[in-house]
């Protein structure tokens, strides 16, 4: 055997020094040396390099791809794809990546993959080719390296280059052979394969994780991987696992057993190894598609889940030749079984409202098996959907009759379910549909909270106008109130807001300016700083915090509110307009006439969309969020709370922008609070204690040792008054 390379590194030049090409061939020489090393160090046990001469490759390979970031390609070992190798396994380094297989879905897929073949093989458009067909099993796939025909290691895929080693696990599968005893078993031989784990053995797991109280596995496959990837074999030991081969990966030279796939799989099974009995040998595309179909039927009864058919080039010779195209082989191709669909009755629909007010409709069904998944809930998308309209206004259900088929309460309705998307439901059985079902009427009013549910013009959604009371959107809009850019209320953050509205102490706006009070109330049952998260001087700092926000500027204070579409720059807008709150108020109410529901062309409306930037969209947003009684109620409440102050005019750059500031001594307009929030708002930085690096000490009243130090320092003191004056001079 040669001897095995040292680095190769010692009198390697500056990177920087190399040219493109000559950089392109190092990185790939030193890719390969690099694998090798790996294969030596990981499978073999036998390194020919110390780690550090290892490292040394390692660095000036990850050097050159800094300096020629356009090497990372594909078989740049720095590039990982995938999901890297969970930290909790010992890593294992493939010799041979674990590469998968391109997606068709159509017959026609399928003949243009055989035509092309043809073409990249320079053969005629009939010359014979024979090609394997066998079902993609749905589980995970696994390397299992044999060495003189013992199993030493078992790797799940990784990244495709690194997998984790499950060896241990391996071991307790009773189908995979621990020793290959054959003849021809070549010295090192990666078989590669699928874990999967079957039907009953699902169901009966399933049942066992019931009984223990323990979550149930949404399906085979993941039972199969949660199972292969436990810490604990003996936990895999109790997991019926099982394995079909349908791919190798390194093989010593000249030890295949055969130059066919065909004859290779039929090797691995007489060397012990399970292998699919469907597998068979097609010589057209024809053949492909009838073997697919001929699977397709007996889908249900294989007692495991696959999801296509994988059609392979016969002659390992053609398989070399064709090679690989990106990740995937152009010899090889998974030709995918559409989703998985079931008929069921649909019991009622049901409307979520979400965090922003949409009003999301979901299909109740009676239970139903669908791919080996209990489907109970499915999608309905939207309003137009039920109805049975497409995005374009077309019919999306019932196109043959002309007209749209809707969905209704007591259908019998198709589901689908594909990979890990939502079930939907995608069609009507019409002829099942009971004489009492009625059109569904889609709420106009939140399920929530009762507020109206508007649509806009060309959105699909419905969404709830009662932003400020209503209980699926409370977190959110409160917690959009207290942000940085609305109220900025400090240290209510969003676990603060969650734990309040759990907890029943806020609801709505008006609800954090009450806390206080009904915080020191004596009939209080629990006082926030005995609350959990909460101390004495936590619960002083928040009340001071929300005191100092009783006056805002009034565009923060419709920001605040949350009113869809009304962002920072359009509440700046209105309010530039109009002099207060209650003015825009009074004008979102007059442009809704009496007895309508929606803003009409009069006077009052004009003068909305009629603001610069404001369009009508804004506009009805505006609208219909003010003749909300519910709002109306917040509202009222909030302002009794909290004074609106005229709009902030003084932007970042103002004259205390960027400066740094201490506050000190008893102020008389504001709280120590109030002045700091305002500082930081206007840009300037509020420091604790003096320093040379202090711009301005703002004095009050029995200000003691930090003025002296300011003085001492020379930094210059201010009055409140000149402090206002200048804050307000930007
Ligand atoms: S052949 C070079 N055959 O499908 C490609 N893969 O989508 C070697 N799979 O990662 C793979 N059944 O986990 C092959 N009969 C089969 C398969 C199969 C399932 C999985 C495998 C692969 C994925 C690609």
């Amino acid at each position: 055997m040669p001897r095995a390379p040292k680095s190769s590194l010692p009198d390697a030049p500056d990177v920087a020094t190399l040219t493109a090409d000559e950089a392109a061939s190092e990185h790939a020489r030193l890719g390969e040396e690099i694998a090798a090393h790996d294969r030596r160090y990981y499978q073999e046990d036998a390194p020919t390099v110390s780690d550090a001469e290892y490292d040394a490759l390692r660095r000036r390979y990850e050097a050159i791809e800094a300096e020629y970031p356009e090497l990372r390609g594909i078989d740049s070992l720095s590039e990982k794809v995938g999901a890297a190798p969970s930290a909790k396994f010992a890593k294992v380094r493939h010799a041979v990546p674990m590469l998968s297989l391109g997606n068709a879905f159509a017959d026609s897929d399928i003949e243009e993959f055989v035509a092309r073949i043809r073409r990249f093989l320079g053969l005629p458009a009939d010359a014979d080719i024979t090609l394997t067909a066998e079902p993609k099993i749905d589980g995970l796939s696994c390397s299992l390296r044999y060495e003189r025909g013992r199993l030493v290691v078992a790797a799940t895929r990784g990244d495709g280059f690194e997998g984790e080693d499950v060896t241990a696990n391996v071991r307790t599968i009773g189908e995979i052979p621990q020793v290959l005893m054959a003849e021809d078993v070549p010295d090192v031989l990666e078989v590669r394969g699928e874990v999967y784990m079957g039907h009953a053995d699902f169901a009966a797991i399933n049942a066992r994780q019931q009984e223990a109280g323990k979550p149930l596995f949404a399906n085979p496959r993941n039972a199969a991987a949660g199972s292969l990837r436990q810490l604990d074999p003996k936990i895999t030991a109790s997991r019926p696992l099982r394995f079909f081969a349908y791919a190798w990966g390194e093989v010593s030279s000249g030890g295949l057993p055969a130059d066919t796939q065909f004859g290779v799989i039929k090797a691995f099974a007489r060397w012990g190894l399970p292998t699919n009995p469907l597998t068979v040998l097609c010589h057209s595309a024809d053949q492909l598609l009838a073997h697919y179909r001929m699977i397709e039927e007996r889908r249900a009864t294989l007692g495991y889940d696959i999801d296509g058919v994988v059609y392979k080039v016969d002659s390992l010779a053609l398989q070399e030749r064709l090679g690989f195209v990106s990740r995937s082989p152009r010899w090889a191709i998974a030709h995918k079984f559409p989703a998985q669909r079931a008929v069921t009755q649909l019991e009622r629909i049901e409307i979520q409202v979400g965090r922003t007010g949409a009003l999301t409709p979901v299909a109740k069904l009676t239970p139903v098996t669908v791919g080996g998944v209990v489907v109970s809930n499915a999608s309905l998308h939207n309003e137009d959907y039920i109805k049975g309209i497409g995005g374009d206004g077309e019919p999306i259900r019932g196109a043959f009759e002309d007209k749209p088929v809707d969905i209704r309460e007591g259908d019998w309705v198709t589901i689908q379910r594909a990979g890990d998307v939502i079930p939907q439901v995608v069609d009507v059985v019409l002829e099942r549909r009971p004489p009492e079902a009625k059109p569904y009427a889609f709420p106009t009013v939140c399920p929530a909270c009762g507020s109206h549910a508007v649509r806009e013009d060309d959105e699909v959604v419905r969404r709830c106008t009662g932003g400020l009371i209503c209980p699926a959107q409370a977190v959110e809009r409160i917690r959009h109130f207290v942000s940085r850019d609305a109220f900025d209320i400090e240290g209510l953050g969003e676990k603060q807001v969650q734990a309040f509205h759990d907890w029943g102490l806020v609801k709505e706006p008006a609800d954090i300016f009450r806390l206080e009070a009904r915080d020191s109330d004596p009939q209080a049952l629990t006082r926030l700083k005995n609350r959990e998260g909460w101390g004495e001087t936590s619960a002083k700092n928040l009340f001071a915090a929300i005191e100092a926000r009783r006056r805002v500027p009034v565009n923060r204070f419709l920001y605040g509110l949350g009113i869809r579409h009304v962002g920072e720059t359009n509440a700046k807008r209105l309010m530039r307009h109009f002099p207060s709150i209650e003015a825009l108020r009074e004008a979102a109410l007059a442009a809704v006439p009496p007895g309508e529901e929606h803003p009409k062309g009069n006077e009052a409306w004009a003068e909305i969309v009629g603001i610069e930037g404001i369009g009508a969209v804004v506009a009805e947003a505006v609208v219909d969020f003010f003749v909300e009684p519910n709002n109306e109620a917040a509202l009222d409440a909030l302002l009794k709370e909290v004074t609106p102050e005229p709009m902030e005019s003084v932007a970042a750059g103002g004259a205390v922008a960027g400066k740094t500031v201490v506050f000190t001594g008893a102020l008389e307009k504001m709280t120590r609070d109030e002045a700091k929030a305002m500082a930081e708002r206007l840009g300037a930085k509020v420091a604790g204690s003096v320093s040379k690096k202090t711009d301005y000490v703002v004095a009050g009243a029995d200000a003691g040792s930090k003025l002296a130090k300011a003085r001492e320092l020379g930094v210059a003191v201010l009055t409140e008054e000149e402090w206002l004056e200048l804050a307000r001079s930007g």
